[in-house]
């Protein structure tokens, strides 16, 4: 049936982003949700009779969202509907559905890391058959499309009982509920160790695991608790709940602050990890220490052939360009490629499909590899594991050798969240006018080298990426990257992005803020925060 609609125009929506991300309350406008989601229907082709994965971290508005989806997937000739039981998928499993069943495409219900509930965040985003975030040149086109669409298409069809496992069907379509787990705790199986790490745990190896009450808790009690023997209790805040408990979930030194203070504590575990509202980013541990996601992105690269699923090595490692260049010195030594891309997953997509890297990473807590198209908060515990079951030594000492042997790089990001967007493009315009007159000049005793702002073609496919963050390089090899956030729902978050690289062993013990001391006022400089936003200090540091 053919419902004609009043236009609901997406103003703000930044095209590019790879999905909708908004309040509740906006999702909640009549005929939103399905405005946009036609929009996605219409800028796909060739979709008829295939399948659709569909599925979300089971925030407030998911279980409402996930039927609107359902009916319009049948009412468009979509031939089947694969969604996790109860409405629930994490990120990195839909994607990993998407790939196991060779369907079209997948719809993930998500806003990630930010809070749930009725004046919370809500999102959409569409994924692509190789399981991965839609790119550039279908969300411009979805953009586009919702610019201008009236009408939509849906059924008159009863709701799914999605707490049943099992196949019905709507109005022609099939819909299979499925264990939101089973897959992909089967695909963990396959890339590690599972052996070595039911050893671990058995010889009294103690973990924490909090999932938030995100998505993660069902994959992590089946997959630590039940099929690695971690003792029971391991995982904290399993349940899934709308509002995350009323929390961030978030897995970040603020957020997830109760973790740093176990592993400093006095009877710290030997290994503490949490993962986000969807379930692909990861907070890694160990007893004295954080692991920086750079440097976790580094370890792993550099043991990852330790686990069953890499033991033939890596083909490459890519990362986001405000990532530090931890990783890039790993793949010097190992010989293999470095890539280095402009900040979100989707860019990672190509060079995972043509084989080129195996291993992906953010600064910003996410990290993953070719077994999906998504980061993969679960895999990277079980990476960090396998290598702990094998190496038998702590994180600390692990992650310090790590240092010895290719050196350290100092890394913070600071944050500045809640600015109005006049004050976020003032700060961007006044870098952008330091960047073209900064070589040869000296900020707080760092001479510039070079800067620049950040473009990037894709080896690949050739497209291109501009604007991607402003970029200053020091004679010293320390570099500051400064750029705008660009999946907040409301003002604007500035992000400053800090690195020195230190040879020197006797200074890897050093206090990051500290050892970074001078380039955080040189970035007040190059920037103006303070003038500009009257702010003194970063909302979060990580
Ligand atoms: C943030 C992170 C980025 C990540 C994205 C989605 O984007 O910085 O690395 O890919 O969330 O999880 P930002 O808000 O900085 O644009
Ligand atoms: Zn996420």
């Amino acid at each position: 049936m053919t419902r004609t609609v009043s236009t609901t125009p997406y103003d703000d929506q930044r095209p590019g982003t790879s999905g909708l991300r908004k309040k509740v309350p906006q999702f909640q406008q009549t005929n939103y949700v399905e405005n946009f989601v036609q929009s996605v229907f219409d800028s796909l082709e060739g979709f008829r009779g295939k399948t659709l994965v569909v599925g979300g971290d089971g925030r407030y508005f998911n279980d409402v969202v996930i039927q609107k989806v359902i009916r319009m997937a049948a009412a468009n000739g979509f031939g089947r509907v694969h969604v996790g039981q109860n409405g629930i998928l994490s990120t990195p499993a839909a994607s990993h559905l998407i790939r196991k069943n060779g369907a079209f495409g997948g719809i993930v219900l998500s806003a990630s890391h930010n809070p749930g509930g009725p004046k919370e965040d809500f999102g959409i985003k569409y994924n692509v058959s190789n399981g991965g975030p839609a790119p550039a040149s279908v969300t411009d086109r979805i953009f586009a499309i919702s610019q201008t669409i009236d009408r939509y298409l849906t059924v008159d069809a009863p709701d799914v009982d999605l707490a049943r496992i099992g196949t019905s069907n709507v109005a022609g379509m099939t819909v299979e509920v499925v264990d939101p787990v089973a897959d992909y705790a089967a695909l963990m199986e396959e890339l590690f160790d599972f052996q070595a790490v039911r050893a671990l745990f058995a010889g009294g190896f103690s973990m924490v695991f909090d999932a938030m009450h995100a998505v993660t808790g069902p994959y992590a009690h089946e997959i630590l608790e039940r099929r690695l023997g971690a003792p029971m209790g391991t995982v904290l805040n399993g349940k899934p709940l709308p509002d995350f408990g009323g929390h961030h979930p978030d897995p970040n030194l603020v957020h997830a602050r109760h973790l740093y203070d176990m592993v400093m504590g006095v009877t710290p575990p030997d290994f503490a990890a949490a993962s986000d509202g969807d379930g692909d980013r990861n907070l890694v541990l160990g007893r004295g220490i954080f692991v920086s996601p750079s440097d976790s992105l580094a370890v792993l690269a550099a043991n990852a052939h330790l686990a069953p699923g890499y033991s033939a090595g890596l083909a490459g490692i890519a990362r986001s360009m405000p990532t530090s260049a931890a990783a890039d010195r790993v793949a010097e030594k190992l010989g293999i490629e470095l890539h280095e891309t402009p900040t979100g997953w989707k860019f990672f997509g190509t060079l995972l499909d043509a084989g080129r890297v195996t291993i992906c990473g953010e600064e910003s807590a996410g990290t993953g590899s070719n077994h999906v198209r998504e980061k993969d908060g679960l895999w990277a515990v079980l990476l960090w594991l396998n290598i702990l079951a094998v190496r038998k030594q702590p994180v600390l000492d692990i992650v310090r050798e790590h240092w010895t042997e290719f050196g350290r790089n100092f890394y913070s990001r600071h944050d500045y969240e809640g600015l109005t967007e006049e004050t976020g493009a003032a700060i961007m315009a006044r870098v952008d006018g330091q960047v073209a007159g900064a070589g040869g000049r000296s900020f707080q005793g760092h001479g510039v080298a070079r800067a620049d702002d950040f473009s990037y073609i894709d080896p690949i496919d050739g497209s291109v990426a501009n604007h991607q963050g402003y970029r200053v390089f020091f004679d010293d090899g320390s570099r500051i990257v400064f750029r705008l956030s660009g999946t907040g729902t409301s003002g604007a978050t500035l992000r400053v992005y800090l690195e020195r690289f230190e040879a020197n062993p006797a200074e890897h013990d050093r206090d990051t803020q500290e050892a970074l001391e001078t380039l955080i006022a040189a970035a007040d400089e190059i920037a103006g925060i303070r003038e500009l936003s009257g702010r003194t200090a970063p909302t979060i540091i990580t």
